[in-house]
């Protein structure tokens, strides 16, 4: 077998693909595989215990979003969330008969997407709200968007690709006053925002605990009490009868403990990343003068540590293997789309030629992170640009 390459020989700056799980967090996970490894369905106390974990685990996660524990469903992540959002807020209208329609942007993440794509051919009508050229969507475009029939308004709280921060709170309070439904995918924003449900006006969130340093695998839907939704899991009656299937009681165990820490390193988490941020940038700007910056320019609408550039004359792909090759690990556009060489749809979306998307890269930086590794990232940019241009024959 091959050895691996270990995470100290990397230079890792694609947090927003995912995170490493926090050393603390493995370890409150672990004796919940070997040593406490009830079934939280059964009576004895084994089981019992793992129930208790199960229920310490929901009461800590609904502290940090400002809800109660049994608005907590916990799911495999995100993927899963975003689905049952969607699906579980328009199947009963379709199964009515009832004229449906959700309103969600051009630029959500293909969890969204997807799911919306799938019930439009159920007969559910979509309405796919653009972005301006920095990935920026407005409250009234999605307001404007809102017809009698619409069922759910389904907008990201940060995008993964260009870290663009979307105005949630002020949807929010216009779709309240409205009465419609509103969910938010903050997957990507849980260390930087604070996902507070009540200050947000969502009926819906979704998390993906190994975006804070969380184990894979694992999320949470949070449904406010009276959302009507249909759930589509059926099974033995876990989560209260809403989904089916034993828990993973490590995994949600570690789930909590690592959004409990990044709740409580909020602040310090994203001043750190923005400083680490700015410096990578700044020292790619001094080596590479014409690359330019994908994504909102006012750094309170994008996220701390998302660095989204354009490097002329390059493929993004031919830059990510040669910084792979020395031990920078990046990323071409969102994880989830890489393999694939059509260009980015969050960028596209943005306006972006399809040769500027192909040019473009997405650093995003973490907790582990240091200064040093900003300026090394750098120059090995800088060098493996140079290498690429002078083969491509560009000055
Ligand atoms: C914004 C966003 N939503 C949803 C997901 C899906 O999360 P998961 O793959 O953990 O289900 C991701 C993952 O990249 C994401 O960035």
């Amino acid at each position: 077998m091959l050895n691996p390459q270990t995470a100290d020989d990397t230079i890792y700056l694609d947090h927003a693909a995912t995170t490493p799980v926090d050393a603390e967090v493995l370890s409150v996970m672990l004796p919940f595989f070997s040593e406490q490894y009830g079934n939280p369905s059964s009576i004895y106390r084994l089981g019992q215990d793992a129930r208790a974990a199960l229920d310490r685990a929901r009461g800590s996660i609904a502290r940090v979003l400002g809800c109660q524990a049994d608005e907590i469903l916990f799911t495999s992540g995100a993927t899963e969330s975003n689905n049952l959002a969607l699906v579980g807020m328009l199947r009963p209208a379709r199964a009515a008969a009832a004229a449906s329609h959700i309103v969600t942007t051009t630029i959500e993440h293909h969890a969204v997407l997807s799911a919306a794509e799938a019930l439009e051919v159920e007969g559910v009508a979509v309405s796919y709200v653009r972005c301006d050229s920095e990935g920026l969507v407005s409250a009234a475009d999605v307001m404007a968007a809102v017809r009698p029939e619409t069922r759910l308004i389904s907008v990201m709280m940060a995008n993964n690709e260009v870290g663009a921060i979307q105005p949630i709170a002020e949807i929010g309070a216009v779709a309240k006053a409205r009465g419609i439904p509103f969910h938010t995918d903050a997957v990507q924003a849980a260390g930087t925002l604070p996902p507070r449900v009540d200050d947000l006006g969502v009926d819906l969130l979704s998390l993906s605990a190994h975006k804070f340093y969380g184990p894979k695998g694992v999320g949470v839907l949070y449904i406010r009490r009276k959302t009507p939704i249909a759930y589509q899991q059926h099974g033995g009656g876990q989560e209260g009868g809403r989904r089916g299937g034993t828990e993973n009681v490590p995994l949600i165990v570690g789930m909590a403990a690592a959004l409990e820490k990044a709740d409580w390193l909020r602040d310090a988490y994203v001043t750190r990343c923005q400083g680490l941020r700015d410096r990578l940038w700044s020292r790619i700007q001094e080596a590479i003068p014409d690359a330019t910056l994908n994504g909102p320019r006012d750094p309170e609408r994008r996220l701390p540590n998302n660095l989204n550039i354009a490097i002329p004359g390059v493929q993004g792909e031919t830059i990510l293997l040669g910084l792979d090759m020395e031990g920078v690990a990046a990323s071409a556009g969102s994880a989830c789309t890489t393999g694939n060489s059509e260009p980015s749809h969050v960028l596209r979306a943005m306006g972006l030629s399809d040769e500027r998307c192909r040019a473009s890269l997405r650093f995003t930086v973490g907790r582990d992170n240091t200064v040093e590794q900003m300026d090394e990232a750098a120059e090995i940019l800088a060098e493996t640009v140079s290498r690429v241009r002078s083969l491509a024959g560009v000055a």
